[in-house]
């Protein structure tokens, strides 16, 4: 007897379920699902092929039409679903299988290779996003009013070249999570208009420097010294070049690469160093606590601090790293002053322009509502003071005053940002003590331990002159210690960033 069996007439299950469908919401899934996948692969082959592609093609790419295709899915599913409810006893809701159907068998198969390289593809696409999300192009880019003054200053920085996220995310899982939290809520604010402006600093949730910063710089080497050449030019008519060639002292703080010394003594391998801020901006310092190799505990106080030792006690402490003083290293305002002096010097100003630095840096410092009524002033303001104060010059040195009308417009697009209420004054730097208080924050002279130890304001603790010259410095006699200009008494007893604003005079 044959024993084989007729095949059951089983086709009719999955004919039926590709029946389903045909319903509207199904194929309305199926059309968006096709011009998804298409859209995925055209903003793909332009990220791919233009050499500088708009950060808009990444967000399409990776994040809008991925989202639809998803969506799309989502609708085939629920059409089908919808349908089955309609036609199908609640017995029988789930289609029958049988693999022994090679019809059913191939449509299976046919179902999990889909489902493999979707899921597959949706990886690599995932990755994509996050990539793209990780970008300098998203972080500086898209958000463009918002970050402009970050994005600008980081541009022309020595980090330039250093993605937003190798400082402000990190390595790992966990800032991750946090930055992607707080960027949603960031992109929320930047879409409803709710942001802060300026953007505050310090950064409230930076992450430790150990993470970033010293993922790149090892932190126990050991520098020694740096020679650095500070120019200025003169508020006289001549404006005058005055030239200071320092060693500055940046040593290192680990004794297994040198004896820990100079500036990098802080690095906090040695010794731990704690403080306490009066303000926001950690721009007073009342209380500091050092603990030394040994373990040894030595605590300063501010001889006119506005806190009690109750309070202090209170307030949070801040642990000091690479930021405390390294809080600009990307992005830098700098000062009119400085900027001034930094064109004059690479000639991109005429230096014998009359009273040009001082007639630049008070354009530049003056306060403007938007940058084109800035522009706009910037220019008529030269080319006036030029008009009535001299006529001649005005005259036979057009050119030089126009390209000086170009460079200062262009340096106030860099640093200052109306829009956005930013300048130089906005977040002060701490590298140094000239323009902001800087170092002299703690070392000031007056920040006393128990046993009457000051931290040091000596002018040679931290750099020693090697020469100061009128006109350009040669090595020529150095000089035993800085000279001001001026005669203003003792410097020790002066704070530098008084006089030295960044904006007109001293
Ligand atoms: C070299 C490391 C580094 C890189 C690269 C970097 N930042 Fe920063 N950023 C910092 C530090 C340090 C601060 C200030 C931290 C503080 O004082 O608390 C900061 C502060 C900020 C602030 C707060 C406002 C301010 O000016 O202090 C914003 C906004 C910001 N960064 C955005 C960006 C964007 C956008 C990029 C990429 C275009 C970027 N950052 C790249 C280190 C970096
Ligand atoms: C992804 C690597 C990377 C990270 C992260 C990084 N840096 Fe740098 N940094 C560099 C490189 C590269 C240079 C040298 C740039 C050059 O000279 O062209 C540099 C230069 C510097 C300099 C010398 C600047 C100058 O004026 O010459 C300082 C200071 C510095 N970094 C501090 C920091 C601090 C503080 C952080 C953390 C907020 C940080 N860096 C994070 C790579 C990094
Ligand atoms: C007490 C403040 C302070 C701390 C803390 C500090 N630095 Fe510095 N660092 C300086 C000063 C000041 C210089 C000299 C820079 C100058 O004059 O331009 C310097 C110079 C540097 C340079 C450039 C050195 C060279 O010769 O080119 C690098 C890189 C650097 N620091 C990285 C770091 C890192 C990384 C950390 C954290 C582990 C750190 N610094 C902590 C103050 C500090
Ligand atoms: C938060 C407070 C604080 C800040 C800000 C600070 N320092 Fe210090 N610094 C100290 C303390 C405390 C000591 C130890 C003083 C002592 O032992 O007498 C010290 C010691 C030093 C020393 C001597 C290290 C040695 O060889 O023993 C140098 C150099 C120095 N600081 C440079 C700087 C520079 C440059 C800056 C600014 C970029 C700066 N410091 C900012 C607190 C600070
Ligand atoms: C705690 C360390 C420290 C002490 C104390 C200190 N300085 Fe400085 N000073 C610095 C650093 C760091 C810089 C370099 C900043 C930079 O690279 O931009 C600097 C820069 C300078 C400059 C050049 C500024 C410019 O932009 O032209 C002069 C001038 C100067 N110091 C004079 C003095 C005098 C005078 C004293 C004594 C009252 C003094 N310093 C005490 C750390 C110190
Ligand atoms: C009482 C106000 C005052 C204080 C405080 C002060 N300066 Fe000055 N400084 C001046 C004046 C005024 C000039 C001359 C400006 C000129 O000739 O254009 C000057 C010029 C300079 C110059 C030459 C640069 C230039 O623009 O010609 C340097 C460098 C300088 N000061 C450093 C310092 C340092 C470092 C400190 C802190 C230790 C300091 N000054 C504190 C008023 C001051």
């Amino acid at each position: 007897m044959d024993t084989e069996k007729t095949p059951p007439p089983a086709v009719e299950p999955w004919h039926r379920s590709r029946m389903l469908l045909r319903n509207p919401v199904s194929l309305a899934g199926v059309a968006l699902g096709i011009v998804s996948v298409a859209n995925i692969f055209i903003f793909f082959l332009i990220d791919q092929i233009a050499t500088k592609p708009s950060p808009y093609i990444g967000i399409l790419a990776y994040m809008v039409s991925p989202g639809f295709l998803i969506l799309s899915l989502l609708l085939m599913l629920a059409g089908v679903l919808l349908e089955r409810r309609k036609h199908a006893a609640p017995s029988a809701f789930y289609p029958r299988i049988d693999l022994n159907d090679h019809t059913q068998r191939s449509a299976v198969i046919s179902f999990i290779t889909f489902l493999l390289v979707f899921v597959v593809v949706s990886a690599a696409g995932s990755y994509k996003a996050y990539e793209f999300t990780e970008s300098t192009s998203f972080c500086g880019q898209l958000c463009h009013t918002v970050m402009i003054p970050e994005y600008t200053a980081y541009q022309l920085s020595p980090h330039a070249r250093v993605a937003c996220a190798e400082c402000h995310v990190g390595a790992g899982a966990t800032w991750f999570v946090k930055s992607k939290l707080s960027g949603s809520r960031q992109v929320f604010a930047t879409i409803f208009n709710t942001y802060p402006r300026p953007i505050p600093s310090p950064v409230r949730n930076l992450r430790p420097a150990q993470e970033t910063c010293e993922q790149c710089h090892w932190p126990k080497k050991f520098y020694g010294g740096q020679l650095k050449v500070f120019s200025h030019f003169g508020s006289d008519e001549k404006n005058t070049l005055r030239q200071i060639r320092m060693l500055i002292k940046t040593g290192g703080g680990d004794p297994a690469t040198g004896a820990p010394e100079g500036i990098h003594w802080h690095m906090n391998i040695g010794n731990k160093i704690d403080y306490v801020a009066a303000d926001d901006k950690r721009q007073v310092i009342p209380y500091i606590h050092v603990e030394d190799l040994q373990g040894r505990v030595t605590e300063y106080y501010a001889k006119d601090s506005s806190l009690s030792k109750d309070q202090i006690a209170k307030s949070p402490r801040h642990h000091m790293d690479c930021v405390d003083c390294h809080n600009r290293p990307t992005h830098i305002y700098v000062p009119p002053d400085q900027s001034v002096d930094q064109a004059l010097l690479a000639r991109r100003i005429d230096t014998s322009l009359p009273f040009i630095k001082q007639e630049a840096v008070t354009v530049l410092a003056a306060t403007y509502k938007t940058n084109d009524e800035a522009l706009r002033a910037i220019a008529s303001g030269l080319q006036g003071f030029y008009e009535t104060k001299y006529p001649d010059v005005a005259k036979s040195r057009q050119l030089e005053i126009r390209n000086a009308v170009t460079e200062i417009q262009q340096i106030y697009s860099r640093t200052t940002f109306p829009d956005m209420k930013l300048n130089w004054q906005t977040h002060p730097n701490n590298l140094g003590h000239y323009y902001y208080p800087g170092c002299f924050r703690c070392h000031d002279g007056q920040h006393v331990s128990a046993d009457g130890r000051a931290i040091s304001k000596d002018c040679n603790q931290c750099h020693s002159v090697m020469s100061e010259t009128e006109g350009t410095a040669t090595a020529t006699a150095p000089a035993p210690a800085f000279q001001h200009p001026v005669d203003i008494g003792d410097l020790t007893q002066v704070s530098c960033a008084d006089c030295h604003t960044g904006g007109t005079g001293p």
